[in-house]
């Protein structure tokens, strides 16, 4: 490929865990496991490394403004973002307008399957800005959607 015609492929990642995600693992282990966030946050930083991701950046917000900002912000800064955003994902109009505002390709993680709970989990307000959602694959659903992220990104350079 010459010079001219070569992209980039940039490969920044932004990950965002909205509420309560901060007590996994003494949460309601029956189901979201017992797995804690810092054990999935290093999984994903090691994966993050054998796939040759430039950056990795991992915040947890119990804040809706806060995940808002992080999303906002991230115009221009990362290629993908990977959110959970907890229970905001089925009432935030404000996290669905900021995802929709901004061209960064968004991800949405579900450790639980959100459709075999309760019914007022079975609406997600973001799911029509998303790329796509993961659900009910617990921990591995974020790895899984670092790997298509990741093979996402390198297919558009191509
Ligand atoms: C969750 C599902 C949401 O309904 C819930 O409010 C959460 C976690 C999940 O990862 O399964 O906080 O997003």
């Amino acid at each position: 490929m010459s010079s001219l015609t070569e992209k980039m492929s940039s490969k920044r990642i932004l990950v965002l865990h909205g509420p309560n995600l901060n007590l996994l693992g003494a949460r309601e282990p029956e189901i979201y496991g017992k797995t804690t966030l810092s054990d999935i946050n290093e999984m994903l930083k090691k994966r993050a490394t054998e796939l040759g991701v430039d950056e990795i950046e991992i915040r947890q917000s119990n804040s809706e403004g806060e995940i808002i900002e992080s999303i906002q912000k991230a115009r221009g800064r990362y290629d993908f973002i990977l959110l959970n955003a907890g229970a905001f994902t089925h009432y935030s109009i404000a996290i669905r307008d900021a995802i929709a505002a901004v061209p960064v390709p968004v991800i949405e993680i579900h450790l639980s399957n959100i459709y075999k709970r309760e019914e007022f989990r079975h609406k997600s307000v973001i799911a029509p800005v998303v790329l796509g959602q993961i659900s009910g694959f617990g921990a591995t659903g974020y790895i899984a959607a670092l790997e298509i992220a990741v093979r996402k990104l390198e297919r558009d350079a191509e």
